[in-house]
């Protein structure tokens, strides 16, 4: 158990001790009325936690941290501008990108709303003169495919989302993801795409990053060879993301053609902002529009939810309960539905890079255990490779599980392929929650006809302990606003931890060291002599790739 040592901790410290002992399974058999006391329904979205352990004091116990730590005051202080990433003197308002009224938000003294509109109109312009053919290519082409360019939070929430609405796609636009600054990756799309009809969208908060500048620049050489090296092509097949638009126009990227967003979005909380067009571009500017509405529908429950009834502040609760108390060291979340396949590595990057702390905002080391390791897949592959580990490991594993009612696809055989999708997302979360006593596993054995010997030796392996947690998201479709509401949801749920923590979740000081290091060792593999400069193992592993590299 590693916890913070104020009351309200402690409290749930003694809850922990009878906690042991509670069967979710006997939890269900005695109260008729857990689902209904343990569940919470927001317009299209159902978000079950009657498969947890916990009690209605247990629950309530949970639900005097927030008020202990003013959460109320941090969540106003966040949706109002104040600079609380502190580290970087900055204020955090993804928020306002999809705000849906027009409310002034000031940070420095302006109201920053009428820009972000303006911001806006731009990109649904853009979008739309994409799409319709007014903007083509240098040769006069309607482009046909869209390459982002870029890392992190710069990649992740617009590929996921990109392919989370691929039954919204734009017809005739096809979308590219580059990101790695292994060759294979932009090498591998080059070779698809046709430099007359494609368009380069170069994300990148600070336009600094070396990765995306890289492959930006091994883009820019392919277009201009392919194309005759007329140099106005760039402008023709190149726009921008950014907070620096002067980096951008060093680069040669129009003016025109450079999507501006501030430093008070982070680069994980992005995707609502210019970084957003590569969506827009991809499933056209009204669905990017229906992602921001969605966010908004669940920023207001956010905000105005008692936190008995609030879904991210109850996902925050939970996850707390396990990882200080229970010691689980993990976060598996599992979403049953193909197309969302990228969600468990978005919510990566916005779980642990904001959480993955161990300094408290007074600048002390943390007493208690921060951000867990978050994972997952797609089900039902998830259940034919790491499942197992989960029913029957050593480590309890709280998991989430996302569900749509209703599938996009109307081809035939469809519904039957979701049937049995969501058979085998019901079943699992009981299956983990029931789990299956010896006396059951024994009847299913007498019932092969096996010898009392076969039968016991068998037995311990067919035995499954259950009480394990799950959360149950069941959405009726996926929509843009649905995957709003869901993104937003898991957006906050990480705010209430890190404000439950103390921690500052919108800064991410742990990703530098690794690329200063990086930048004084790339002109040593450029030099021939042999590297003393480091320890014995990273100057050997240095000389035998200069070596090994002739
Ligand atoms: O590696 C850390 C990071 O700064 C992320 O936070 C960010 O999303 C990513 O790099 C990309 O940064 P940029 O958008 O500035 O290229």
């Amino acid at each position: 158990m590693k916890i913070k040592l104020s009351q309200e901790w402690l409290n749930i410290s003694r809850q922990y001790e009878a906690a042991k002992n509670i069967s979710m399974k006997s939890l269900f058999e005695k109260d008729q009325n857990r689902f209904e006391n343990f569940s919470i329904r927001l317009e299209n979205i159902l978000f079950d936690f009657s498969k947890n352990i916990i009690t209605s004091d247990i629950f309530s116990t949970l639900l005097e941290l927030p008020k202990a730590a003013k959460l109320k005051d941090k969540i106003d202080a966040m949706f109002d501008g104040e600079k609380i990433n502190f580290t970087e003197n900055r204020a955090v308002l993804h928020t306002a990108l999809r705000q849906q009224n027009s409310s002034p938000i000031y940070v420095d003294g302006e109201n920053i709303i009428p820009k972000i509109k303006s911001e806006l109109a731009k990109m649904q312009l853009f979008a739309d003169s994409i799409h319709n053919g007014i903007f083509r290519g240098i040769t006069n082409k309607k482009i046909t495919d869209i390459v982002n360019i870029g890392i992190g939070g710069s990649d992740l929430g617009p590929a996921m989302v990109v392919e989370a609405l691929h039954d919204y796609a734009v017809e005739g636009i096809t979308s590219h993801f580059v990101s790695n600054v292994d060759d294979t990756d932009i090498l591998n799309v080059l070779k698809r795409i046709n430099p007359e009809t494609t368009l380069f969208v170069v994300a990148s908060k600070t336009f600094t990053t070396q990765e995306t500048l890289l492959n930006a620049m091994t883009a820019k050489e392919w277009l201009l060879a392919k194309l005759g090296n007329d140099t106005g092509a760039v402008a023709k097949h190149f726009v921008a993301l950014s907070t620096n638009i002067d980096a951008c126009a060093a680069f040669g990227i129009d003016v025109e053609n450079i999507f501006q967003f501030w430093d008070w979005v982070g680069g994980r909380y992005s995707l609502w902002s210019a970084i957003g067009l590569s969506i827009a571009l991809s499933v056209s500017y009204n669905n990017f529009s229906e992602l921001l509405q969605g966010a908004f529908a669940m920023d207001e429950h956010f905000r105005t939810a008692p936190f008995d009834r609030n879904i991210p502040v109850v996902m925050a609760l939970l996850g707390i309960w396990y990882n200080n108390f229970f010691d689980a060291r993990s976060h598996c979340v599992v979403p049953y539905e193909q197309n969302l396949s990228k969600f468990p590595a978005f919510l990566q990057q916005l779980d642990m890079e904001s959480n993955g702390k161990s300094i408290d905002i007074y600048g002390e080391i943390l007493s208690c255990s921060s951000a867990p390791i978050v994972w997952g897949a797609a089900g039902t592959n998830a259940q034919h490779s790491f499942f197992q580990l989960i029913h029957q490991g050593t480590q309890m594993i709280p998991a989430d599980f996302i569900a749509f009612a209703k599938t996009n696809r109307n081809e035939n055989r469809a519904n039957i392929h979701h049937d049995i999708l969501l058979s085998n997302f019901f079943a699992q979360t009981e299956a983990l929650m029931k789990g299956k006593t010896p006396d059951e596993a024994r009847k299913e054995l007498v019932k092969q006809n096996l010898s009392e010997d076969e039968i016991n030796r068998l037995l311990p392996h067919k035995v499954f302990a259950g009480n394990k947690p799950t959360n149950t998201l069941l959405i009726k479709e996926l929509t843009p606003k649905t995957l709003g509401n869901l993104i937003a949801l898991y957006e906050h749920k990480v705010f209430v931890q890190g404000c439950l923590w103390e921690i500052n979740s919108f800064d991410q000081w742990g990703v530098e060291l690794g690329k200063q290091l990086a930048k004084k060792i790339l002109p040593e593999l450029e030099t021939a002599s042999k590297i003393n400069s480091h320890d014995s193992s990273t100057n050997e592993l240095i000389n035998l790739y200069k070596l090994w590299k002739l």
